[in-house]
């Protein structure tokens, strides 16, 4: 959250809100390495590193951490790799919160992953039984037809377990295809496996949502933490039913990320 540079100066007990002001104007802050003398500046007290006659001042206390990462292919979605891969931990400086990923993305997957040092939430999200809905775009092989894409909705079994009701639908015709498939399971490889099980294996995955959370603009290889609402909103999706509204698929509403224009939904989809 950003907030001006003097009141998180003062509320990390560096001073009052008036001696911070004229330590601005002194010249004895820094945020970034870079010196700051204006008084309107705005920063991030956990991101940013802010220095006071060069000792750094300490991260405001808060509450749990939520973060958004839009993971890059070629990271591997653990917080250390036995081989010495990259991993999504070094995606994030700055961060002193002991994040973990919610759930995971393969090492070739991109897109959108949530990190949190909530371990309740993370878990509640988890669990098979939640039915989150994770929305992802994939680049396949041929373009799938109709009946491929209702086998998908319908369920493909996979270990002699079949996948439940999905979503799926073209968004970008041609050879090599875009699929926007939304599914409510998290199954290993499960996307990669369903579609490869229907005839056209995938060339390129990025998840775009996670329980209605969209990645925005947000560029690949970056973060950002979550709003208030948006943290309310994975809330809701862990929420018993009794109290949600809709299914499973709402939260859907919002953007529809890198969703080209034209896309055909399958007949018997019921996809919003
Ligand atoms: N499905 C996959 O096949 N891979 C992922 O990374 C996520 C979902």
């Amino acid at each position: 959250m950003r907030e001006r540079l003097q009141k998180t100066l003062a509320r990390a007990g560096v001073a009052s809100r008036r001696a911070a002001e004229r330590l601005i104007l002194e010249g004895r802050v820094t945020v970034n390495g870079a010196q700051v003398t204006r008084l309107g500046t705005s920063v991030d007290a956990v991101r940013d590193a802010i220095r006071v006659d060069g000792k750094r001042i300490p991260a405001p206390p808060r509450g749990h951490t939520y973060l958004m990462l839009h993971k890059p292919r070629g990271y591997v979605t653990t917080l250390r790799d036995p081989e010495g891969r990259p991993t999504v931990r070094d995606l994030l400086p700055g961060v002193r919160a002991r994040v973990f990923p919610i759930g995971r993305l393969d090492y070739q997957t991109e897109g959108l992953l949530l990190l949190t040092d909530d371990g309740n939430l993370a878990r509640d999200l988890m669990r098979p039984a939640s039915s989150v809905p994770k929305t992802y775009l994939a680049k396949v092989r041929g373009e799938p037809s109709r009946e491929s894409l209702a086998r998908l909705c319908r369920g493909i079994d996979l270990d002699g377990r079949r996948t439940r009701p999905a979503q799926a639908c073209v968004v970008r015709r041609g050879l090599n295809a875009w699929v926007e498939i939304t599914v409510v399971e998290g199954r290993k490889r499960q996307v990669r496996r369903m579609l490869e099980a229907v005839g056209h294996p995938v060339a390129r995955l990025r998840r775009v949502r996670y329980a209605g959370l969209g990645l925005g603009s947000l560029a690949s290889g970056r973060f950002r933490e979550l709003e208030a609402g948006e943290v309310e909103q994975l809330r809701r999706a862990v929420a018993p039913a009794g109290a949600r509204v809709g299914g499973a698929m709402a939260g859907r509403g919002g953007r529809s990320e890198g969703r080209p224009e034209g896309g055909r939904r399958p007949k018997g989809s019921d996809s919003a």
